[in-house]
């Protein structure tokens, strides 16, 4: 389903794709025909990331915004449509998270992670949904939430994140009802882990956790940035229209690991195996 031209005529407004997996997705849009404007606090990785569509042969521009500013918002957007004429569809990707105590956190790091993640996805769709609705005009919204919003009702540790990609899905699954008059279409993608700089500094302090994460993974792998760009590309396209509303998780079953009662079984050993069944074997 991958054509060439599967994204032609489209402009891409996503936010945090100056690294991480915003980045690989932009990179992926662009390939297959996608205009992309890009946003974000630093500029540095913006342009870098703006560079490198353009020197593939696709347009691009970026701009510096806060998405925890709606005058931000509303002025980046305008230079998207300056840019391209107008934005059809919008990626909420930036987030910001840590691990912590909760006792421990001031009433501003709730805020920050708040701020950015819950408040900047509504800021950037608010200001794109008031436009497309007044215009007429039909748009598509992808947000990038996690498993411990999608699937787990929430995490220790990540309180503030859990709190805000959880609105982000409440936000996302209201407005694909609300908007759908309108030919508004929201879906979610929640990742389990996939490995970048910004999230894995944050969250798996050290080598060692880094290799117990992927020991205790069904697959004994994280995900792949492709795996996830190629889902994002599949929600955002004509081809998944009928599509609203849902999301989708691609974590390569790790939540599901969890929920099954028998599931650390994984973790025995053969020789555990031979000793229960040779058990079962010598009373039948
Ligand atoms: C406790 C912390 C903290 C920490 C910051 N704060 N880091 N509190 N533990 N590790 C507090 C600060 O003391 C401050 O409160 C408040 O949070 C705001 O901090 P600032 O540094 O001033 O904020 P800001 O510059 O806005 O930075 C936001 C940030 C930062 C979230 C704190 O980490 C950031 O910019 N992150 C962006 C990238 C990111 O996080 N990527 C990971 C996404 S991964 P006081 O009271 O002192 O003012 C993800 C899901 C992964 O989301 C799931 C994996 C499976
Ligand atoms: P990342 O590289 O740190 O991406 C976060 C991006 O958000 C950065 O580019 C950051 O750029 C931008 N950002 C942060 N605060 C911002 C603000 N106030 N305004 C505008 N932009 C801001 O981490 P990532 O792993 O790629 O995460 C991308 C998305 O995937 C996030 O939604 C995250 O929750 C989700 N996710 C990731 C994983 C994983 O394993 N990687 C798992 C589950 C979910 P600046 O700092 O320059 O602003």
């Amino acid at each position: 389903m991958f054509q060439k031209d599967l994204l032609k005529g489209r402009t891409i407004f996503i936010t945090g794709a100056g690294t991480g997996l915003g980045r690989s997705m932009a990179l992926r849009f662009a390939e297959l025909g996608a205009n992309l404007f890009i946003v974000g606090r630093r500029e540095e990785p913006l342009k870098q990331t703006t560079e490198e569509i353009r020197a593939a042969g696709a347009r691009a521009a970026y701009f510096s915004t806060d998405v925890r500013d709606f005058d931000a918002v509303e002025k980046a957007i305008e230079a998207a449509e300056k840019e391209f004429g107008r934005v059809d569809t919008l990626v909420n990707n930036a987030a910001g998270n840590f691990i912590a105590r909760t006792e421990k956190l001031s009433p501003n790091a709730f805020n920050a992670v708040v701020g950015i993640v819950l408040q900047g996805t509504f800021f950037c769709t608010l200001a794109l949904g008031r436009k497309w609705i007044a215009k007429k005009q039909p748009g598509h919204v992808l947000n990038i939430v996690t498993t411990y919003a999608a699937v787990n009702s929430g995490s220790g540790f990540v309180v503030p994140s859990a709190c805000a990609k959880a609105g982000v899905l409440a936000l996302t699954r209201s407005l694909a009802v609300e908007w759908a008059r309108y030919h508004i279409r929201l879906n979610a993608i929640a990742p389990g882990p996939f490995p970048t700089e910004g999230a894995f500094s944050r969250l798996l302090p050290s080598k060692e956790f880094e290799e117990r994460a992927k020991n205790h993974h069904p697959m004994k792998r994280f995900g792949r940035h492709e795996e996830l760009a190629n889902l994002a590309v599949y929600l955002l396209s004509e081809q998944a229209d009928y599509v609203n509303g849902e999301c989708v998780v691609i974590d390569g079953g790790l939540w599901l690991r969890g929920a099954g009662e028998f599931n650390d079984f994984l973790d025995l050993p053969d020789a555990a195996w031979d000793m229960l069944e040779g058990a079962r074997k010598s009373k039948s």
